[in-house]
């Protein structure tokens, strides 16, 4: 089929090269034009496991495209996808303005027919609004074309985009248009052999799935963190209690590891869009508001822990940082604990020496060369010199470290682990502090 992508971020050029992969002709549009010459040039703007070798075969076989001539993106496609960003506005709802734009655009260069489809994560509500503003441009050029516009929110996970893309648990595609809804199946039907994952719906609550998805997970992320809270506060291991609460098949393992707070470009902005959501229509959503107050609190944590070692003299300390994308086998920034943790250190007169494998040069384009913050190769190298290491992100060459070696280069033996990665036990024996969160053991060692 053609297909059109508008917003080639993490999502739009994940799908668009999952969707030539599977045969598909895919226009890729943005208004970014370094990026689009970039990927030209077979540049991926971004890091995401198997990304590139999908990218660059899709080009080599012209059934990847990119541009900026959003005339060509239009002309191309009988489905057009909006996957643009849909960041806070000042208030915390979803800034509509680009995904607004796009559906302006379309309905400028449209000739016929089109589907277009909500990818964005946009509040419910919103594809009514897509299709009013086509209507209003079509009337102002005197047409009178056929579309539809149609919910189909994205649920893949960054770090494992590609997979999530090529395997999807569910498709969700909101619409009552039964021709759109024929045009999707046939999209997604190389994706959905093995049993049938499409779930169609009316369009509202295919709008409201992507957000109750998103608060759903964030909440049982600032759940465990609160319980991890309270089993310092009591003396208790969140380790053990994880466990013995997993083993409930109601409850099960996935998504109740405590840690210093979530990050990412999506649940911090989703949890508040779906707050100002329900307060527009008289609702207060006390369980979500304090979802985001829990994970507000819990990003301060790990400074927290520093500052009390220190006891509040940080001027002049040096914290090698290990971790400074919002998750692994990501670049992505946005939102990361490790933001909240350096940018409290330098307020508090602290240097940091960091280490990421994949988000350092995302760390550059946010901060740019400053003197507080030296960024190195290995992870080896951040701890030299330093007073402590804190731990941000959980990366695989994280997990099993030379603790002799650590030992060695940090001027004190001290480890913040903001991701539970050590056995509190193991690490006191071999004479290091630790900080972890929730753990008793690490706590009480050091009060
Ligand atoms: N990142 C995720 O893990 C994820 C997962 C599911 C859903 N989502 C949702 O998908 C949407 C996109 O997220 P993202 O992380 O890919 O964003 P992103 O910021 O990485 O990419 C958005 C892209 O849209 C482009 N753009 C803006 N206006 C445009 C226009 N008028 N025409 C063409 N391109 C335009 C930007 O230049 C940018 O390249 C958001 O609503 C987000 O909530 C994200």
């Amino acid at each position: 089929m053609k297909v059109t992508v508008f917003g080639i971020g993490y999502v739009g050029l994940v799908q668009a090269a999952v969707l030539a992969d599977a045969g598909h002709h895919v226009c890729c549009v943005d208004i970014d034009p370094d990026k689009i010459a970039g990927l030209k040039k077979g540049v991926i703007p971004i890091y995401e496991p198997g990304l590139e070798a999908l990218v660059l075969k899709g080009t080599r076989e012209g059934r990847l495209v990119f541009t900026t001539d959003a005339a060509m993106g239009v002309g191309h496609g009988q489905l057009q996808f909006i996957a643009v960003g849909t960041p806070p506005d000042e208030d915390g709802s979803a800034d509509l303005k680009y995904v607004l734009a796009v559906a302006e655009t379309i309905a400028r260069h449209m000739a016929g027919r089109k589907v277009i489809i909500n990818k964005s994560t946009v509040p419910v509500g919103t594809a009514d609004k897509v299709s009013a503003k086509v209507a209003a441009v079509l009337a102002e050029r005197g047409e009178s074309l056929p579309y539809a516009v149609v919910s189909n929110p994205e649920f893949l996970k960054e770090g494992a985009a590609v997979s999530d893309c090529q395997k999807p648990d569910r498709i969700v595609i909101g619409t009552s248009d039964s021709e759109a809804e024929k045009a999707m199946r046939e999209l997604y039907a190389p994706f959905n052999r093995n049993h049938d994952k499409v779930i169609v719906m009316d369009v509202r609550s295919a709008e409201l799935t992507k957000y109750a998805a998103n608060c759903m997970l964030a909440t049982k992320i600032s759940f465990m963190n609160e319980i991890a809270n309270l089993a310092e506060l009591l003396g208790a291991d969140i380790e053990a209690v994880r466990k013995g609460i997993g083993s409930d098949p109601r409850i099960g393992y996935h998504f109740i590891y405590p840690g210093c707070g979530y990050g990412g470009s999506c649940f911090p902005k989703d949890v508040q869009a779906l707050v100002r959501t329900a307060q527009q229509v008289g609702y207060e959503p006390a369980l979500l508001q304090s979802v985001e107050d829990v994970n507000y609190r819990q990003k301060q944590k790990l400074f927290q822990f520093i500052n009390r070692h220190f006891k509040g003299d940080l001027e002049g300390k040096t914290i090698a940082l290990w971790g400074l994308a919002f998750k692994p086998n990501t670049d992505d920034m946005r939102e990361a604990s490790s933001r909240v943790l350096m940018e409290a250190l330098w307020a508090a007169g602290a240097k940091v020496q960091a280490f990421d494998p994949e988000a350092m040069d995302e760390t550059t384009r946010i901060y740019g060369q400053r003197s507080d913050l030296k960024l190195v190769s290995t992870l080896e190298e951040a701890l030299a010199g330093a007073d402590a290491l804190a731990i941000c992100t959980e990366w695989q060459p994280f997990r099993a470290p030379d603790f002799e070696r650590i030992k060695a280069s940090l001027s004190q033996p001290v480890i913040f682990d903001g991701r539970n990665l050590y056995e509190p036990a193991a690490l006191k024996a071999q004479g290091f502090t630790y900080y972890a969160i929730g753990r008793g053991d690490s706590i009480s060692q050091n009060q």
